[in-house]
């Protein structure tokens, strides 16, 4: 039983239709269009949810994760989302370049889709990746709302033999308290003793009401808030894991999510190297290792050579105590426990740091024309992330004009790790010797840390940048990036 691995062949709520009518968009850039649209249906709902021994009562499309959507680079992508939850609802795309009013966000680019309404989102993907899918109301993706979405390039090779979709996640459902309750409890808990440059990454608050982990990481400094009772590796606990199968030498595509609110994942298969080809959807420079760290919201690709045997695919959270875990399966052999750490997660651990933007990807070297400082930080009282001083920034939107190269200085002054995330865009990270590096939409900025990220301001609209873990984002670390 189960959700089994999400296959490469396409969810069965996605179809195609052709030919279609082109799109006729207010602000959609000049993009390659297939002449295909694929249609697909979400629909948000109540219900009860087995992750493989907890069953748990929470919201999501139907599944956990919900449906993987595919499409390829150039289509248009129909979805209709309709809200059976009790309160209002959205859907953003994160990763994907697409036009403003498609961006999901609540009362800056649409109206929220009340309960028992539906909206219809419509709009071109124009990048192959991996990306994922979410609301942006409140903190409703750490209920389970999410799901994947795969862009395929009609002009790759594909030289792999099979492709898995595996989605981490942190899950604090079924504990008696729903993620708007911990957000509340830790908003009361911390009315004191922290400091814009610290005491928060070291509260250990334990929001499920579990204490009594180390919270914090050698990579990243700070862990997270929360002690979650469970990861999910595919929507199942350690204890009943989904099975990867293979066969012994045959090459596959990884393509990672982190869906979690709260967590970093370190992931490693044992027995196995890694080869890292893809950050956030865009193509690297291949690199090995032994395990990859990866931020809320990020995304790799990663091509594994099959052994021969049961392997424990680990994905453990940065700095606190607990794993989720896969079994990758070629052949016969026992369940690895769901205690098993791989020596490999104690390897090689590949960082943004490890990575160069394969040439496709690569920004071309330009001249900065503006530079906006986005410095993160926490206030002195209650649970307050803030961007520059401010909670939810709105009002004081960090200005671009259309056709710019920007610049933006993350400078993390909290002794917490934040995955900064910008919408509708890719930016370069820039590298130790100010060029643009690899590109991506989300990237760790670590405590005490500066990383700073050039982008070329090519699609207007307003566009949030903000931290991806879902309770500092909902607690204030969020502004805007808006085209005068
Ligand atoms: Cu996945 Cu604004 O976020
Ligand atoms: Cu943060």
């Amino acid at each position: 039983a189960g959700l089994g691995v999400l296959a490469a062949c396409g969810a069965p709520t996605t179809r195609l239709v052709t030919p279609t009518a082109p799109v006729v968009g207010v602000v959609e850039r000049a993009r390659l269009h297939t002449g295909r649209t694929v249609t697909s249906q979400l629909s948000a709902t109540p219900g009860r949810v087995d992750l493989g021994g907890p069953v748990v009562d929470t919201w999501s499309f139907g599944t956990v994760p919900g449906p993987t959507i595919r499409a390829r680079a150039g289509d248009r992508l129909v979805v209709d989302l309709s809200n059976g939850l009790p309160t209002p609802t959205t859907v953003h795309w994160h990763g994907i370049a697409l036009r403003n009013d498609m961006d999901g966000v609540p009362d800056m680019t649409q109206a929220p889709v009340a309960p028992n309404t539906s909206f219809r989102y419509d709009f071109t993907v124009p990048d192959p990746g991996t990306y994922f899918f979410h609301p942006h109301v409140g903190v409703q993706l750490d209920r389970g709302l999410y799901g994947v979405l795969v862009v395929d390039d009609p002009a790759e090779p594909g030289a792999y033999d099979h492709e898995w979709v595996v989605v981490l996640d942190d899950w604090i459902d079924g504990t008696g308290r729903t993620p708007d309750q911990v957000l509340a409890s830790l908003r009361a808990a911390t009315g004191s003793g922290m400091g814009a440059t610290g005491g928060m990454g070291g509260m250990g608050m334990g929001g499920g009401g579990m204490g009594g982990e180390s919270m914090t990481s050698p990579l990243l400094g700070g862990a997270g808030d929360i002690a979650y009772p469970y990861y999910l590796v595919n929507g199942r606990v350690p204890a009943a894991p989904v099975t990867l199968t293979g066969r012994p030498g045959q090459r596959v595509r990884v393509r990672l999510v982190n869906a979690a609110s709260d967590t970093a994942f370190r992931v490693a298969v044992g027995g196995h190297q890694l080869s890292l080809t893809h950050a956030d959807g865009f193509p690297v420079v291949p690199v090995t290792g032994d395990a990859v760290l990866l931020g809320m919201g990020e995304r790799v690709d990663v091509m594994l050579n099959l052994g021969d045997g049961a392997f424990p695919l680990v994905a453990s959270a940065e700095g606190k105590q607990g794993q989720g875990m896969a079994v990758v399966r070629t052949s016969t052999g026992p369940v690895p426990t769901p205690q098993v750490r791989p020596e490999e997660l104690d390897g090689r651990v590949l960082t943004v740091a490890d990575l160069t933007p394969a040439e496709p990807a690569a920004m071309p070297v330009g001249r900065v024309d503006r530079t906006h400082d986005v410095v993160l930080g926490g206030s002195m009282s209650g649970y307050e992330w803030t961007i520059n001083g401010r909670t939810f920034d709105h009002e004081r939107p960090l200005d671009v004009r259309q056709g710019e190269r920007v610049r933006l200085r993350l400078k993390n002054a909290t002794m917490m790790f934040h995955p900064m995330h910008l919408h509708g865009h890719t930016f370069a990270v820039v590298d130790a010797a100010g060029r643009p590096g690899v590109r991506k939409d989300t990237v760790i900025v670590a405590q005490m840390r500066t990383v700073t990220v050039d982008l070329d301001a090519t699609n207007p609209g307003q566009w949030m940048t903000h931290c991806h873990n879902a309770y500092h984002g909902e607690a204030g670390m969020m502004t805007t990036l808006s085209y005068r």
